[in-house]
């Protein structure tokens, strides 16, 4: 009898647990993630990433999103792309129109991305992102660094040449260590046998050759 209570409480307590673990993220707001350097090749295009995490579904109507350029630390934020019930690009004189938005709100990902990247694209780009009735602003920053050349593969190739010699010079000792080894103790058990046999002549030999025995 006491027995059904029990168990009746202990699924009580289960189910709660289970929808405090599933719930509880919701109350820390928003969460939003995104690479913090992207180095980029002069003249490519780069994707800039940013998603979030949300407890609602992305409703147009009241779904918010900002993205911002700054060119240096305490530089001024320009804003450059802009959702508002639809994505608004503010063409900016510096990006003209090689920004695309290439995200997908529905599925929390607001990435764009920059084509044509010059030189003078470097720096810090804020996403700003709001999810009512999430109460929190997401906020993600990305350094864009923009580089004229590919990075030489050559450190990891060297890395893997020095791995690849130093790997086989190594196998290669101990391989003569082994064979040397081997060859001495079989030359060992020659000579054990050579000894036994030398013994045994000699014992065979003693009885009729005496020199032979002082050997
Ligand atoms: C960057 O790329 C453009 C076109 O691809 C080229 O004209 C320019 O010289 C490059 N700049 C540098 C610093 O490599
Ligand atoms: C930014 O501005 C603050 C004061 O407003 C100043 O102390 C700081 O040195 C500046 N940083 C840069 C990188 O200019
Ligand atoms: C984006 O900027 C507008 C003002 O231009 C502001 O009203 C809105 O709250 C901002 N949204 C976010 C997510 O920062």
């Amino acid at each position: 009898m006491s027995k059904e209570p029990w168990l009746l409480r202990l699924t009580w307590c289960l189910t709660g647990l289970s929808l405090f673990v599933s719930l509880a993220p919701c109350g820390l707001g928003m969460e939003i993630t995104a690479q913090t350097t992207i180095s980029a090749l002069n003249g490519s295009s780069v994707r800039l990433p940013c998603t979030f995490n949300s407890c609602y579904k992305v409703e147009n109507k009241l779904f918010s999103l900002n993205w911002t350029y700054q060119e240096c630390e305490n530089c001024s934020e320009e804003l450059f792309l802009q959702f508002r019930m639809k994505i608004v690009h503010w063409r900016l004189d510096r990006f003209g129109n090689r920004v695309e938005f290439t995200g997908n709100p529905s599925k929390n990902d607001v990435s764009f991305t920059l084509h044509q990247v010059q030189l003078e694209d470097e720096g810090t780009y804020n996403c700003y992102v709001m999810n009512p009735p999430d109460r929190h602003r997401g906020h993600a920053r990305i350094f864009l660094k923009v580089i004229t050349e590919v990075p030489p593969e050559r450190d990891s190739t060297v890395a893997v040449i020095v791995g690849a010699s130093v790997g086989g010079f190594l196998a290669v000792v101990i391989l003569v260590l082994v064979i040397v080894k081997c060859v001495r103790r079989k030359k060992q058990q020659k000579l054990n046998t050579d000894d036994q046999k030398t013994e045994e002549e000699g014992k065979t030999d003693g009885e009729g050759n005496p020199e032979e025995g002082t050997k």
